[in-house]
């Protein structure tokens, strides 16, 4: 695919973490990017580093997600790339950067919380007797020995 400055894209969140690092990448390419984001400060600034364009979008909100496309298109033409970041889940983040010691961290992930357990008295007690994905997953098991 061609990233230059013909190429329009839009990055939701991208007023921070991965959405900002996608706007950045996108950018220094040479692509026109759009960032949608609740965070006006942060996204304005971002927006203005890259020499994109920040529109004030809540992805939760239809109206707004229309609202936002259609001032990127006019600012930017049709858009070719979509990158969605937008941080809707209030889970948290399972690799975070650690700012003293200048690298990526892994956040001990929370599990998820299952409908059927409220319903199911079975499967709660399956789901207890069951190790969590986490302590299955080999790479967490050698950073908690560690
Ligand atoms: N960082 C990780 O380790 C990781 C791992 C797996 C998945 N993810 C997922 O990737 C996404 C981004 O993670 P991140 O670490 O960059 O998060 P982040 O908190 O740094 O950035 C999320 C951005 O989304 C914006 N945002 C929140 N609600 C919004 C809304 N309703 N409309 C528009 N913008 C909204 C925030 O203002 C923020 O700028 C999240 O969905 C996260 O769950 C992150």
């Amino acid at each position: 695919m061609k990233f230059d400055s013909t190429t329009s894209a839009v990055v939701t969140g991208g007023a921070s973490g991965l959405g900002r690092a996608t706007a950045e990448a996108l950018a220094a390419n040479g692509v026109k990017v759009a960032i949608f984001d609740i965070n006006d400060e942060l996204g304005g600034e971002v927006a203005k580093a890259i020499g994109g364009l920040f529109v004030h979008v809540d992805i939760t909100d239809e109206q707004s997600v229309l609202g936002g496309y259609a001032q990127a298109r006019a600012a930017h033409g049709q858009e070719r790339i979509c990158v969605h970041c937008a941080m809707t889940s209030r889970r948290g983040k399972t690799l975070a950067y650690d700012k003293e010691s200048g690298s990526f961290r892994r956040t001990r992930p929370r599990t998820m919380p299952m409908a059927s357990r409220a319903s199911s008295p079975r499967a709660t007690a399956s789901a207890r007797s069951r190790p969590r994905a986490w302590q299955r997953c080999p790479r967490w098991r050698m950073a908690s020995a560690a």
